[in-house]
């Protein structure tokens, strides 16, 4: 595959807190429209991981190329920011604000925009970023009128309202029921084909691996063990992996 369909390259990055050596040397690469599943144990760094790539998180060591520009060396909060609009990040429970309505949750991120659009162009995006996840109903709500599901749903509309080229998932469906979780699988599924999102998923929900990914890796002593499709990892012989698959 050609140099520029990567969007995200990740060469033996490491980082330690303290004495807790938790990124041991990770090596990843994310192809343009491509979901990657990130599988691991709890406390094994996944969410560290994931955010190193928008700079939430310094590495240590390694390299981390994101869009074809070098993490490390953004700087200023402009150029910082300029990235955060590009990646999208689901945030392991992944809150809304509380005290604000569902558009004004979702205006937030427009608001913090330098070229902040239009009051009618924000409605307008508000509208479709609900459309794209079938709530438009639910703008005038507030977050404590909604369900689990729907909430997860909104949180997932605000992180496509800025048009990310990627979107790092984490944990998108812990805490709901099996047939929500499905839902929201499919809705991830759907932004990548209809938005050409590339996304880094990170899930212990084995239907939501199945249906989201492209690919698979598997973390394991802070490296990546295995990789491959689901399929091919499902039909792996060895008895750590089939755990997950339990
Ligand atoms: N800011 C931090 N300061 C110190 N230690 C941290 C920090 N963030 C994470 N860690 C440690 O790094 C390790 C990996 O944490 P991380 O949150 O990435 O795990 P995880 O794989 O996402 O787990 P889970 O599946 O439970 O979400 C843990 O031992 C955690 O305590
Ligand atoms: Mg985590």
């Amino acid at each position: 595959m050609k140099e520029e369909e990567i969007v995200i390259d990740i060469q033996e990055l490491k980082k330690s807190f303290g004495d807790n050596e938790v990124l041991k040397g990770m090596n990843l690469q994310l192809h343009r429209k491509e979901n990657l599943v990130i599988l691991g144990k709890s406390g094994t760094g996944k969410s560290v991981l994931i955010k190193c790539i928008v700079k939430l998180i310094e590495p240590d060591e390694g390299r981390l190329r994101v869009l074809d520009q070098e993490v490390k060396d953004l700087e200023a909060d402009e150029e910082l920011n300029k990235l955060r609009r590009r990646v999208g990040f689901l945030f392991q429970g992944g809150a809304l604000y509380d005290s604000m309505s569902v558009r004004e949750n979702l205006r937030f991120p427009l608001e913090r925009l330098s070229d902040k659009p239009s009051r009618d162009e924000m409605e307008d995006r508000v509208y479709e970023a609900l459309r794209s996840v079938g709530l438009e109903k639910a703008i005038d709500k507030m977050p404590a009128e909604l369900s689990g599901g729907m909430k997860k749903r909104i949180a997932l509309a605000r992180t496509l309202i800025l048009k990310p080229a990627i979107v790092l998932y984490d944990e998108p469906t812990t805490g709901l029921d099996p047939a929500t979780s499905k839902e929201i699988s499919q809705l991830i599924l759907e932004m990548q084909q209809e938005y050409d999102i590339s996304s880094i998923i990170i899930t212990h929900d084995m239907a939501c691996a199945r249906i989201t990914s492209n690919k698979m890796k598997v973390i394991r002593n802070g490296v990546f063990k295995y990789k491959g499709t689901y399929d091919e990892l499902r039909e792996k012989n060895d008895p750590w992996l089939r755990d997950f698959f339990e």
